[in-house]
């Protein structure tokens, strides 16, 4: 199709397919690589008489198993709130677990009804949490700034290494994981480096395509540091085989983001998994890149060695009211 279709994204004749597919299958869910609509999702639940979640949906679920301290269980619960809110109708009475106590409904008022206004309230008290755990993390990048030592982030699709690079360089214990989006929470350590320099680096939340807008929104305080800091590297994972899609794919989603100007540089990791000889050929692609390994430290010296060459070159941002020769 040149373009989805409104009720279904597929079009009849697939729904029909899928369906005798789902049955052939005896399959009891199916899962969209796109968004839907909560109204295709109905359409669709009806038509193949089994579920159908969409991306988001399994982003969202995977983002909730992994959140483990408050703000990032904290910005997850609003995303997946926000999600639900528009999908409540049509779900069925089953569905329904909140409100539910004397006092709850007011005269009148559906099942329904009692449960989006206690979403609605949640959602807008999880939003205050989130704004003063953004002013919170405000607080710390500013007396950061007044340290005049530069903030060096790490970005990168999920999985990349981004974790394990922070932890080879400064032997932090950031929680490591064969796992999607392991890290929800920046963590931020001060590495020191060869000439007297120093940077703060920064662990973020992973990216990928089409993350859904309710997590870059509930996301935004983890995001900010990124917006903010003044040097990004990238990370990429080499030995995957789509790694041109995921630099791409983070690409775009940093150019979106208004404020990360810093320089970026792209750090190609896990070259212990490659053959040498293929390495060097990616090499000729991307003169600039660096090319290590977090788990075995190959050439992470050289790494060092650009972070240092970049400290001594830093001009801290204008910005922040600060002048040369402050303390
Ligand atoms: P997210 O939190 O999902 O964004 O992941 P991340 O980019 O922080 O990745 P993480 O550091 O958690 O590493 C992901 C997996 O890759 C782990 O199983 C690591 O052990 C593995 N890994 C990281 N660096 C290397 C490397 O240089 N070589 C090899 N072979 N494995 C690595």
């Amino acid at each position: 199709r040149e373009s989805p279709n409104s009720a279904t994204a597929i079009g009849s004749g697939k729904v029909q397919e899928l369906a005798l597919l789902v049955q052939d299958l005896g399959a009891n869910l199916v899962v969209f690589d796109r968004e839907l609509t909560p109204s295709q999702v109905r359409t669709l639940e009806q038509a193949v008489g089994v579920r159908v979640v969409d991306r988001s949906e399994v982003i969202l679920d995977i983002f909730a198993q992994r959140a483990r301290t408050r703000a990032g269980k904290l910005q997850v619960e609003l995303a997946q709130l926000q999600y639900l809110l528009p999908r409540l109708a049509g779900r069925g009475p089953t569905m329904s677990r909140l409100g539910g106590g004397i006092g709850t409904r007011g005269p009148g008022e559906t099942q329904l009804e009692t449960e989006r206004r206690a979403i609605q309230r949640r959602i807008s008290k999880l939003r205050q949490e989130v704004e003063e755990l953004r002013r919170h993390r405000q607080r710390l990048r500013q007396r950061r700034e007044g340290s005049q030592i530069p903030v060096v982030a790490l970005v990168g699709y999920t999985n990349a290494g981004k974790s394990t690079l922070l932890n080879a360089l400064t032997h932090a214990q950031v929680y490591v994981a064969d796992q999607l989006f392991a890290t929800l929470d920046p963590t931020t350590r001060r590495l020191e480096l060869p000439g007297q320099q120093a940077v703060l680096l920064t662990d973020t939340v992973g990216f990928l395509t089409e993350l859904p807008e309710q997590l870059v929104e509930a996301f935004q305080a983890t995001l900010e540091e990124v917006t903010e800091a003044d040097a990004l590297l990238h990370v990429v994972d080499l030995s995957h085989p789509n790694w041109e899609g995921h630099i791409e794919a983070v690409e775009t989603l940093l150019d979106e983001m208004p404020l990360a100007t810093g320089p970026r540089q792209l750090v190609f990791n896990k070259i212990d998994r490659l053959d040498p000889e293929w390495v060097e050929d990616v090499r000729l692609l991307y003169p600039k890149a660096l090319f290590v390994s977090a788990a075995n430290g190959q050439n992470l010296d050289q790494l060092r060695h650009t972070l240092a060459q970049f400290a001594a070159a830093f001009a801290p941002r204008p910005c922040g009211g600060r002048q040369f020769g402050d303390p």
